[in-house]
């Protein structure tokens, strides 16, 4: 569709307005990128650049792309996720701020990809990716736009796993901060944002009490470990499941039971697998969980279920609520999947809360910068969120949320700073 120059394709622009509101109730909860917002206002570091973000399409995304903006940029915005996308957010975006988005909640893999080719066609300088799919998009398809761009931003685990294998093979173009390993990212976002909104969107798909099932966590990353604190919260009975040992010792002294997926597929009525691997709740798992159970996936793609060979499986599949499916096996147990085994947290609930994005996308934003200033003197590599900046958004966070904390004083500096002070100095 095309309005004036305007081209976009979203679902509905009469959701605008409720769009709109949303995405200032979550600018309240996202200080650090007001802070932001003002300096780019006056400083313009993106002036005359394009910029081409596929990002969950969310109220807090909306403010990000508020703050670009202001500080110069044109964006094109496509989806992260054929369902994670919040419609009147699109509309919103879209209505008011005049931005080409391309993502509607539902799409098919078809549109999906369409999406991604349409905001490439901004030629951009810089990418905003989440998940890696327009980096690969750019480097394959489109390898042509290429020599437009400066350097791009990654957001989470698995788009960054991706893209170190890339550097590692010599495909990777062009160089790329990896937003999710700054601490402000994953500390907060991947633990607390994922925890609560994880819960969040399998309540939402299901309405179970979760007070006294036994939940079933697949992995002790900083995803799951956040799932596996807050199920506990809610009263479930939580059993880990890992491959990496230090990770599966930290969850038994957490206090939580460890098992192999073998024995806790039989004891599970939830299972929640966040590890960005695939395959984690596979056929000899279903073969042996009970009747009623239910599963969903909070991992960035939608491989950690295998829903094909639960298709396989079925003799019937149902929609038995929204985002929630029951697949009816030849024996007649019921498996119940949320939100088609997608991230269940952005499939069926909103995604993380505003205040953890806040942090997220203050780095993404700083990051961007950086690559603007710096882009030129950095290899075709994934780079780190320099320290400097991680530590300023913890700075900015903490003076928004009112807290202060302690310097060092100089007898203090001193010491920590030497080597000859030990037993009695
Ligand atoms: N839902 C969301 O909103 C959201 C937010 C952030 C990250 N993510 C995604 O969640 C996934 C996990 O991210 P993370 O930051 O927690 O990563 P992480 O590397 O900290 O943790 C992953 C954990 O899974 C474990 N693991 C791997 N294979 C396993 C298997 N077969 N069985 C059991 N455990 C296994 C690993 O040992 C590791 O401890 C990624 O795909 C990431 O992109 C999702």
């Amino acid at each position: 569709m095309t309005t004036k120059e305007l081209t976009y394709d979203i679902a509905d622009m009469k959701q605008a307005e409720r769009g709109r509101f949303r995405m200032q109730w979550a600018a309240k909860e996202m200080p650090v990128l007001d802070l932001i917002e003002q300096r780019f206002k006056k400083e313009q570091p993106f002036k005359g650049i394009r910029m081409a973000a596929a990002m969950h399409v969310t109220a807090e995304t909306a403010n990000l792309m508020r703050i670009l903006l202001a500080g110069g940029a044109e964006i094109a915005l496509a989806a992260s996720n054929p369902l994670s996308t919040q419609d009147d957010i699109a509309a919103a975006l879209v209505s008011y701020y005049e931005m080409p988005v391309y993502a509607i909640k539902g799409e098919s893999v078809d549109q999906y990809n369409s999406h991604l080719h349409s905001v490439l066609d901004i030629k951009p300088h810089i990418t905003m990716d989440d998940g890696m799919d327009l980096v690969a998009m750019l480097h394959t398809d489109r390898s042509s736009l290429l020599e437009h761009v400066i350097g791009g931003t990654e957001e989470t685990t698995t788009g960054v796993i991706r893209l170190r294998a890339m550097a590692a093979a010599g495909k990777l173009n062009f160089p790329v901060i990896a937003v999710n390993d700054a601490q402000t990212k994953h500390f907060f976002d991947n633990r607390y944002g994922t925890g609560q909104s994880t819960i969040d969107g399998i309540i939402r798909a299901t309405n179970v009490l979760l007070a006294g099932k036994n939940f079933v966590v697949g992995g002790y990353g900083w995803c799951s470990k956040g799932i596996a604190m807050r199920a506990r919260g809610m009263g479930s009975n939580v059993i880990v499941t890992e491959i990496d040992p230090l990770r599966a010792l930290e969850a038994v002294m957490d206090g939580f039971r460890v098992l192999p997926m073998a024995q806790a597929a039989v004891e599970g009525h939830i299972f929640c697998s966040a590890t960005g691997d695939i395959h984690v709740l596979n056929t000899s798992h279903f073969n042996v969980m009970r009747d009623g159970a239910i599963l969903a996936n909070s991992g960035h793609f939608d491989v950690e279920i295998n829903m094909k060979s639960l298709t396989q499986m079925s003799t019937k599949i149902t929609r038995v609520r929204d985002f929630l499916d029951e697949y009816l096996l030849d024996d007649g147990r019921r498996l119940y999947v949320a939100g088609e085994g997608r991230l269940v947290n952005l499939a069926a609930a909103e995604g993380h809360p505003s205040a953890v994005m806040d942090m997220s996308f203050a780095n993404q934003a700083l990051a961007a910068e950086y690559m603007l200033k710096n882009g030129d003197k950095l290899g075709n590599e994934v780079y780190d969120v320099p320290i400097d900046i991680d530590k300023e958004i913890a700075r900015l966070k903490l003076d928004a949320m009112g807290v202060q904390i302690d310097t060092l004083t100089e007898e203090q500096d001193t010491y920590l700073n030497a080597w000859n002070m030990g037993t009695g100095h």
